[in-house]
C-alpha cells in the first residue's frame, strides 16, 4: 500500500516583532487583556517588501536542506495562503522559480484560511496515493498583517505572518496499519452558509479591493471547539486510535483557550499539546506547520510519534489529519 511519509519540515518568521504592548500604543487594550483572552504574548511582522513567496521560499528551502533534496527532486507544490502576493498567478509557482524547480511538475495555491494547511495536506496526500506525484512540498505561508485592520482590537491583536513546509514522499511499501510512518488519514469540511462570521470584507469581484478582516470572535470561538473536537474524533475513529495512543495534538494556533477546551473535550493531556500561539499569534494557514517545525526542531516530536493535526478557519473550513511522523 502506498503513503505519504513526512520527511521533513522547515519553517521561516520574520525578523521584526510586535507585542502585546507594542498593540497598545496602536490600539485600546492591554498585554494583560490579550494574554488572558488569547494567550498570546506577541507576533512576528513581515519586513517592508518582505513578500509571502519569500518566507514560503525560506521554509520551503530548509525543509528541503533537512531531506537532503533540491527543488529538482520535487514533483508538485501545493502552497495554502490567505494572502497572496498577488491575485494572480498563485505564490506557489513563484516559490516553485524560487527553488530551482524548472520545467518539471506543477504548483498551485489552496484558499482554505486557517485550515489551509490541512487542506494543502491532504489535496498533497491524495496525489502521492494516485500515483501522480512522488514527492511533493506542502506549504503554508501568510502575510496575514496585511489584510488587517490595525484600528479594530477585536481582530489586530489575533494575527501575526509567517511560513512553514513539509515535504511529502510516497512509500509503496506501507502495511496499510496505523503502524506505519505518515499519513494515516485526513478529513475535510466545510460549511459555507457560516461565512459571514469571518471574512475579509474586499475582493477583486466583490469591490476589487484587498479589504480587511471582519469576525464575529465568540461565533468563531463556539464553532472552532465542536468543529475541531468531532474532526479529530473522527481521525480517531477511522484510524481505530486512543486518545492515550496520540503523541502529540498540533493543533491550528489561534487561541489557547480554544486549543485547551478542545484538548480537554477530547480528553488528551495538556503535556502533548504543541502551543505555539504566545510566541506566533495566528499565523493562519502557516500555524501548524511552524508549530510542527518548532516540536520536531526542540526534540520533543520524535520519528514514529502519532501526531494529529487539526485546524478551522473562515468559510467555514476545518479538518485533521492523523499522521505518524
Ligand atoms: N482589548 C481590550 N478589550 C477588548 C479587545 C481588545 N483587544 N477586543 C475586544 N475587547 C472588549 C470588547 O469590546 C468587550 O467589551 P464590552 O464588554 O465592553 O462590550 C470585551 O472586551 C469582551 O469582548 P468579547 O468579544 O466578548 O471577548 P471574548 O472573550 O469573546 O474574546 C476573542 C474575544 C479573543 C476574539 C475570542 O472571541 C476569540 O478568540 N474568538 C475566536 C476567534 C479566532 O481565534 N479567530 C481566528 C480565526 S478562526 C480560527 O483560527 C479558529
Amino acid at each position: 500500500m502506498r503513503r505519504s511519509i513526512m520527511l521533513s519540515c522547515g519553517s521561516y518568521l520574520p525578523k521584526k516583532v510586535m507585542t502585546n504592548s507594542d498593540l497598545a500604543k496602536l490600539v485600546d487594550t492591554t498585554d494583560e487583556w490579550i494574554e488572558q483572552r488569547t494567550g498570546i504574548k506577541k507576533r512576528h511582522i513581515a519586513g517592508e517588501g518582505e513578500k509571502t513567496s519569500d518566507m514560503a521560499t525560506f521554509a520551503a528551502e530548509k525543509a528541503l536542506k533537512k531531506a537532503n533534496l533540491t527543488g529538482k527532486d520535487i514533483d508538485m507544490i501545493v502552497l495554502a495562503t490567505t494572502s497572496p502576493d498577488n491575485t494572480f498567478p498563485a505564490t506557489a509557482v513563484t516559490v516553485q522559480a524560487n527553488i530551482g524547480m524548472h520545467d518539471k511538475g506543477f504548483a498551485f495555491d489552496i484558499q482554505a484560511v486557517c485550515s489551509g494547511f490541512i487542506y494543502a495536506l491532504a489535496t498533497a496526500d491524495n496525489f502521492i496515493k494516485a500515483g501522480q506525484v512522488k514527492r511533493a512540498l506542502v506549504i503554508g505561508a501568510e502575510h496575514f498583517t496585511s489584510l488587517i485592520d490595525w484600528k479594530d482590537r477585536t481582530t489586530c491583536v489575533l494575527f501575526g505572518d509567517g511560513a512553514g513546509a513539509v515535504v511529502l514522499e510516497a512509500n509503496d511499501n506501507a502495511s496499510g496499519t496505523k503502524a506505519d510512518r505518515g499519513i494515516l488519514s485526513t478529513h475535510l469540511h466545510s460549511q459555507g452558509e457560516f461565512r459571514s462570521l469571518l471574512y475579509v470584507d474586499g475582493g477583486p469581484s466583490s469591490t476589487k479591493t484587498v479589504g480587511h478582516v471582519r469576525m464575529n470572535g465568540k461565533e468563531v470561538f463556539r464553532h472552532a471547539v465542536t468543529r475541531m473536537s468531532e474532526a479529530i474524533m473522527e481521525a480517531m475513529r477511522e484510524n481505530d486510535v486512543d486518545p492515550s495512543e496520540v503523541k502529540w495534538l498540533v493543533p491550528h494556533q489561534a487561541n489557547k483557550r480554544i486549543i485547551d477546551a478542545t484538548a480537554e473535550k477530547l480528553n488528551l493531556s495538556p503535556d502533548s499539546v504543541v502551543m505555539t500561539v504566545a510566541e506566533h499569534g495566528n499565523t493562519s494557514a502557516a500555524s501548524i506547520p511552524l508549530a510542527l517545525t518548532t516540536a520536531v526542531e526542540d526534540g520533543r516530536i520524535q520519528r514514529g510519534d502519532l501526531i494529529l493535526m487539526e485546524a478551522m478557519g473562515g468559510g467555514l473550513t476545518w479538518g485533521a489529519a492523523l499522521a505518524r511522523w
